[in-house]
């Protein structure tokens, strides 16, 4: 399988020689395959996020490297990268400008891109729709959309430059178990769809749901990769004893 992202030794130290050190991460090494989902566990403060904040370069690691298509991530202008890289976060109400109509945000990458205002409109339909709310939510506020479909209209927006990697940090934690199921249907609708053509971190620490949706799987123990591989291997057959306990304590 072709890679699309290859993440080498990272390491992320916040605090650098102050009382307050803490290393978030210690040698972190993976890669993304094109058209592949990745998912990555592991418990609370475990790194999950760290890494998914230096790969959309929210947060510069303290050193170790990320390629992107094989050119280095620092080689890339944000604006470049915000192009292929989409991130779909925890809390969907609170990732919209409120002050914003959902259209006007779904839209703006499109702008940005050079879409005319007839371009952008119709695009924004169409990806409402694709994301199974109606046209007519373009005109409402965020806070007039339950979390699902502020959630819909999040991956909406993630998707509207046709990013080639979403990253989705516990995109599913904030709702009930009815409405995860159903946006994890739309991500699979989404992959089946777009085929090799996006490339998907599920950071999540929903194990099931992580075993239902992820190719392969990573899990992270204190900031350190402590087990990668086929998501029904790992969590069938677990070697590290952390994951063990990890597995054990949801089942
Ligand atoms: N800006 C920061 N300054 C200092 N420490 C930080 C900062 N951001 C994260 N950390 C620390 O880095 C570690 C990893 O945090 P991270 O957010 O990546 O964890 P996580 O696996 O995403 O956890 P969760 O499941 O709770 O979201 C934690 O110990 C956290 O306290
Ligand atoms: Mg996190």
């Amino acid at each position: 399988m072709e890679q699309i992202l290859e993440v080498d030794k990272l390491n992320c130290i916040f605090n650098k020689g102050k009382k307050r050190e803490v290393t978030a991460l210690k040698s972190v090494s993976f890669s993304l395959g094109k058209g592949e989902c990745l998912g990555i566990i592991g418990e609370s403060g475990s790194g999950k996020s760290t890494v998914a904040r230096i790969v959309t370069r929210l947060l510069s690691a303290t050193n170790g490297s990320v390629m992107l298509e094989g050119d280095d991530l620092n080689n890339i202008s944000k604006k470049e990268l915000y192009k292929k890289i989409q991130m779909v976060f925890q809390t969907p109400v609170e990732s919209f400008n409120p002050r914003l109509r959902i259209g006007v945000s779904v839209a703006e990458s499109l702008k940005n891109a050079g879409y005319s205002t007839s371009e952008t409109k119709e695009r924004v339909a169409n990806l409402l729709e694709e994301c199974g709310l109606t046209s007519d939510y373009a005109n409402r506020f965020p806070h007039e959309l339950s979390g699902g479909e502020c959630q819909r209209a999040a991956i909406a927006r993630a998707l509207a430059i046709s990013p080639d990697i979403l990253i989705c940090d516990e995109a599913t934690s904030s709702l009930d178990v009815t409405v995860q199921k159903e946006i994890i249907a739309l991500l699979d609708n989404i992959r089946k769809a777009k085929g090799e053509d996006i490339s998907i971190i599920f950071i999540s620490h929903d194990i099931a749901l992580v075993q239902a949706f992820c190719d392969r799987v990573i899990v992270m123990n204190k900031g350190e990769i402590v087990e990668m591989g086929d998501t029904d291997e790992v969590i069938k057959n677990p070697k590290d004893e952390y994951t063990k306990k990890l597995i054990a304590s949801v089942l």
